[in-house]
């Protein structure tokens, strides 16, 4: 049954012969503003992915594609989209499973598909796919968001074996790419390190990126990536795929360049110790890989992500955010009341939004004195705060400035009231030492009495506090020794089902305090992926705060996550100015986390400028278009611009970031993205205070003579960093 609602996704048929028996071709284009991916079945029924790329003007044409490869298939099931095991495959499978009777072989042929219109942009479509011998079903989801050329993928398994089934494997997506050669740009890290790329060419065999760290998974490596086709693609030219798994827990992504030469991409939750066992007519949904694709090279391709996120996946992404001041790295555990009325007074000086409270505020039998008790014990520390936290919102609004606080809800100390109240509720193997990370365990999130108990925690803050205004939501410690008492025989279900149980706490938070900003922390970016930015607005992208450090870690986040989202704290951190520090924690998400009483007069001055620019340009950092223009990697100096959506407001960022001697702008930065029939005024802005620029008084310029000549911001040792605006002028 073909039930087609709507173009762009529609069904191009056929005939096809096949030895003595006539088999109906079907072809599903599956098609964004700019883009295809084309499936099409076989005489076998098996479904293939035969395109992906540039959308072709004539739809009939997609039938077409795969006559004209001759490529080798001893398997004929090279390019599924979705590929089984233990039948005729020979190559990485999508999916692993063993019958209730415990044979392992699956096979899956196309049954039928149907598109559905969600919304004005957005269609899915779903494809059936089932085993011939087994009663066993696929189900393939691709969700496309048309104007923004985006989609997500995943895949919905379900059985009616006598019996339980077990998924040994289990991906999101099986994607199929043609080409003459392909890249991929891939990140590393740990602490203070996110966010290091590494561009190769792949080679034959299989590349693998993972996590098994179970929580804070993408520590050592997201899931982010980007695929060159035919040539490494620059930030404006060549073909690229940019993706991410919407999930965060453990994750395997495999690109295998494979016997014909073309790269099969397998995504999903790592099935590493994670087989699923599964009930009959019981449903097992994969998350979500997200991609898009452009043939005009990497900015664009991230911004078409950038705008997807802000328009459909973050939490008020078109909305507004908060600047704060956060007593983090001024404090430390170290505060009590009086610090902290000083502190709001000083929120106020600095004319910020809000006060963000860190860690350190809770728990009295173990307090919280350092990060090695108490976490678990969410009561208000009596020595630290006697007036509680209600007494610190209420002070916040007599300084006319709003109050967030600091939690880390999955994890807890051994040394607190919870551990010893509740032992059972933590991840830890019965008959082996304990292992910590930061001096923690993580709490079991499998067993809904946890799920309540975390809920809680956001709950009583909110209900006892309706004018709490901001939460930060930290996790600073990984899975060891997977053990949950709760899931008993089903242990091999625990990496998956934790991810769930957060996503389920968060579901309930957001369903009953819908708009409220949180931030996505994990000792930084431990945590930073659709599947938890769904319910989040922002993120901490770094415990480096090092501001040299994050133009390179922001740059390399901004590929995959709009500007809005990054949270960039200005700090003690490195060698710089305080004008360095801020200008570049402008590029996202402006914060503080400095002593205010320490500035000296010029400072503040500069700060209170900065800010009025900041509000002044945030329409066009926070929801606009960004452009990278050089790139620090390559560059004595690092410049980025964001445009508004009217095209009538610009902000450009250069960064110094080589030390030799000699090093600035020598020669004019070309603008992207701005109207070439309209005229610019360029002023330098954020001028520390007595300082002249060098960029002329009313410098008009057009919008062409912009992106084709350029402007120098005069970049040099004694300028380090230089913020330019742009503004139209009628
Ligand atoms: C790790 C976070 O990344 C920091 O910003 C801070 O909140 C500490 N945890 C507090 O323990």
């Amino acid at each position: 049954m073909f039930r087609n609602h709507l173009l762009p996704l529609c069904l191009v048929g056929g005939l096809f012969t096949a030895g003595s028996s006539f088999a109906q071709v079907v072809t599903i284009p599956v098609e964004t503003q700019h883009n295809a991916l084309v499936l099409q079945t076989d005489a076998d029924k098996n479904l293939k992915m035969v395109y992906f790329g540039a959308k072709l003007s004539n739809t009939a044409e997609y039938a077409r594609i795969q006559k004209m490869y001759n490529q080798k298939d001893d398997s004929g099931i090279l390019n599924s989209a979705y590929t089984p095991s233990g039948s005729a495959n020979l190559a990485e499978p999508a999916i692993t499973v063993t019958h209730a009777n415990g044979d392992k072989s699956l096979s899956l042929v196309y049954v039928s598909h149907e598109v559905t219109k969600v919304a004005d942009d957005i269609s899915l479509l779903t494809v059936t796919l089932k085993d011939p011998v087994y009663n066993f079903e696929v189900k393939l989801y691709y969700k496309t968001y048309f104007k923004e050329d985006v989609t997500e993928q995943w895949s919905v398994i379900k059985h009616g074996e006598k019996g339980e089934v077990v998924l040994n494997k289990f991906a999101s997506a099986n994607l199929n790419l043609k080409g003459s050669g392909f890249w991929l740009k891939q990140y590393h890290g740990n602490w203070a390190e996110e966010m290091r790329p590494e561009e190769a060419k792949l080679t034959h065999g299989i590349k693998t990126i993972d996590s098994k760290l179970g929580t804070r998974a993408n520590l050592y490596e997201p899931s982010m990536f980007a695929v060159s086709i035919d040539k490494p693609a620059t930030e404006d030219e060549g073909k690229v795929l940019l993706g991410a798994l919407e999930w965060s827990g453990n994750f395997k992504i495999d690109f295998e360049l494979d016997v014909s030469d073309n790269l099969r991409l397998i995504a999903g939750i790592n099935n590493a110790a994670a087989e699923y066992h599964l009930k009959p007519n019981e449903e097992f949904a994969t998350p979500a890989l997200v991609y898009t694709y452009s043939d005009q090279g990497k900015g664009d391709a991230s911004r078409k992500l950038q705008r997807w996120a802000r328009k459909y996946k973050i939490v008020d992404g078109e909305g507004s955010r908060l600047t704060l001041l956060n007593n983090w790295e001024s404090t430390y555990f170290d505060f009590n009341e009086t610090k902290l009325a000083e502190l709001l007074k000083d929120t106020k000086k600095l004319g910020v939004d809000l006060f963000l409270l860190d860690d350190g505020w809770f728990a009295n039998k173990y307090p919280r004195n350092g990060d090695h008790a108490g976490l678990g014990d969410w009561q208000e520390n009596k020595q630290k705060l006697p007036d509680g936290i209600s007494w610190l919102v209420k002070e916040a609004q007599n300084n006319g400035v709003k109050f967030g606080i600091w939690i880390e809800p999955e994890m807890v100390n051994p040394k607190s009231e919870l551990y010893e109240k509740h032992p059972d509720w933590v991840i830890k193997q019965p008959n082996r030492p304990e292992k910590y990370f930061r001096n923690q365990l993580v709490l079991d999130l499998t067993n809904p009495k946890v799920q309540d108990f975390v809920f809680g925690i956001v709950d009583n803050l909110f209900t006892k506090n309706p004018d709490l205004a901001y939460i930060k939501w930290d996790c600073n410690a990984v899975i060891y020794n997977a053990y949950s008492a709760y899931l008993k025989k089903d242990q091999s279900h625990l990496y998956t089902d934790y991810v769930r149980g957060l996503y389920k706490v968060l579901e309930r938070v957001r369903a009953k305090y819908p708009k409220v900003p949180l931030m996505l922390c994990s000792g930084g970016g431990g945590r930073v992926d659709y599947g938890a930015l769904k319910y989040f607005t922002e993120f901490w992208p770094s415990d480096n705060t090092d501001p040299l450090e994050r133009v390179f870690i922001q740059w390399e986040y901004s590929y995959f996550y709009p500007a809005i989202t990054s949270s960039n704290h200005v700090t003690d951190w490195g060698k710089q100015p305080l004008k360095f520090r801020t200008d570049v924690a402008m590029m996202g998400k402006l914060g503080f986390d400095i002593v205010i009483s320490k500035l000296s007069e010029q400072d503040l001055d500069y700060v209170h400028g900065a800010l009025k620019n900041y509000d002044n340009l945030k329409e066009a950092i926070w929801h606009g278009d960004q452009y990278r223009l050089q790139s620090p990697w390559d560059n004595d100096a690092a410049s980025i611009m964001y445009v508004d959506n009217a095209k009538a407001k610009a902000v450009m960022f250069n960064y110094l970031v080589n030390n030799r001697y000699g090093t600035g702008t020598l020669v004019p930065i070309r603008l992207k993205g701005l109207d070439p029939q309209k005229k610019y005024q360029v002023k330098e802005i954020n001028l520390y205070p007595g300082t002249k620029s060098p960029i002329e008084n009313d410098l008009v310029l057009t919008g062409n003579f912009l992106m084709n000549v350029g402007v120098n911001p005069h970049v040099s040792s004694g300028r380090t960093s230089v913020v330019l605006e742009l503004d139209e002028v009628k």
